[in-house]
């Protein structure tokens, strides 16, 4: 089959934005806080003479540093302005070390990883945590004061006293002044607040370390580190996207898909559930059935998938195989309802890939099925003409090949989940559960 599709022409630096835009999805109190954070700490970086280099880096680092929050509950305490901001709640190092694995995002990992260390109990002299992250635990913790249903230029006296009242004790007083100096340009408030702020900050972060176009191959790696961000949430879910990308490539080359759409579909397999960052680890782990308003914010997942793979050029195609996989064919699935007419066989292969890698993982409330189970799921779903029987038949007829691959690659993951996620979460005991 022709190659349908083009490799998207964008650079790692756009990946990043796109997934800092993804991590504000957790809670609607806090849109937009990563990028006002990454602003924040490139205009703190560069008021205190660091180098370009390090301004982008830690305006890149800005832009991801929550990445290790998992839970509503964290974000609930860590936007609470009165809360103590050094209580170590363990995301900053896992954040780490989720983007240490990764070369290019490697130099972020350390920074992140002190973002709430206190200055006066980790001055920079001992050698453990670096300014940059003083300067993101500033730039953090004078957005969590900002609220956004008011006028920005009216809140700025009792920000700047609060953060300098903690100068020497949370705060660096170097950083502290040079905050108290940008704090007096109104600019440097309504910055944050107007529109525009992404492009503002492409400017800003320009000649970035990721700031360069991406190879296939880098797009694949930066694809992976995005699964992890997002599946390492929960153990149940550890290898789901790894799976679903390989079960969804190996299904298109089946189907007689071109090579370089093999491996579009693959990427797209990784990205397809970029959106469940919008759904807290208390819902993914939870036993027992889920509450109606907790099936409501999973159900909004895959929307939030195409919501934020819109906002990068070149990926209609990889966005449309994505973030349909909740689609049917009669259209009943979510969240555009498009039906047989509107969905391709890219879309129709990530909407078996994704059933069959699901049922084939534990989940906190059943044990991963197998042989008889997966055939009656299937023959269900093709009766009903829910998914595609034709995709469906060449998932049954390669069911064993299609079951040591999703093996393989659960094992690999399993190992790196166990390296990467904090002590405490990975060895909880499975769910009992049906
Ligand atoms: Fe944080
Ligand atoms: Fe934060
Ligand atoms: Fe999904
Ligand atoms: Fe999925």
């Amino acid at each position: 089959m022709q190659a349908i599709s083009q490799v998207p022409r964008l650079s790692g630096f756009e990946m990043v934005m796109a997934l800092s835009s993804a991590l504000d999805l957790i809670a609607p109190s806090v849109v937009g806080h990563h990028k006002r954070v990454a602003y924040m700490a490139t205009r703190l970086a560069a008021a205190s003479g660091l180098s370009g280099e390090l301004q982008a880096r830690v305006g890149l680092a800005g832009a991801l540093h929550d990445v290790g929050v998992l839970t509503r509950e964290q974000v609930r305490t860590l936007h609470d302005p009165r809360v103590a901001s050094d209580e170590d709640d363990g995301h900053g190092e896992f954040g780490d070390r989720l983007l240490a694995s990764f070369e290019p995002t490697a130099p972020l990992a350390p920074l992140i990883r002190h973002h709430h260390v206190s200055w006066h109990r980790d001055r920079p002299e001992t050698g453990r945590a670096p300014i940059e992250s003083h300067i993101l635990h500033l730039a953090d913790r004078v957005d969590v004061q900002i609220r956004l249903d008011g006028e920005i230029l009216g809140q700025v006296p009792g920000i700047v006293d609060g953060i300098v009242e903690r100068s020497g004790t949370s705060f660096a007083p170097d950083l502290v002044d040079a905050f108290r100096q940008l704090a007096e340009q109104e600019g440097f408030w309504l910055d944050m607040v107007t529109p525009g702020l992404d492009a503002l900050l492409g400017g800003m972060l320009a000649g970035n370390s990721l700031d360069y176009a991406l190879t296939f191959d880098n797009l694949l790696g930066i694809s992976r580190l995005f699964s992890q961000i997002i599946d390492f949430r929960s153990r149940f879910t550890a290898a789901h996207s790894a799976g679903v990308a390989i079960v969804a490539q190996t299904l298109a080359r089946e189907l007689g898909f071109s090579p370089e759409d093999c491996d579009l579909m693959r990427l797209a397999g990784y990205l397809h559930d970029l959106g469940k960052l919008a759904v807290p680890a208390e819902i993914l782990e939870k036993p027992g059935s889920l509450t109606q308003d907790e099936l409501w914010v999973v159900r909004k997942h895959s929307y939030y998938t195409d919501k934020v793979l819109r906002t990068l050029s070149g990926f209609d195609t990889i966005r449309a195989w994505a973030a349909s996989h909740h689609e049917t064919l009669d259209r009943k699935g979510y969240p555009f309802r498009l039906g047989a007419d509107r969905l391709d066989l890219g879309a129709r292969v990530m909407a078996v890939a994704d059933v069959f890698a699901a049922i084939s993982e534990d989940r906190p409330y059943r044990s991963r099925m197998l042989g008889a189970e997966v055939l009656e799921v299937f023959d269900g779903l093709s009766a009903a003409r829910k998914l595609d029987p034709e995709v469906i038949g060449i998932l049954l007829a390669n069911q064993d090949v299609l079951r040591g691959h999703l093996e393989t690659v659960q094992q690999a993951v399993a190992e790196g989940y166990y390296a990467v996620v904090p002590s405490g979460r990975s060895d909880e005991p499975p769910s009992d559960n049906p």
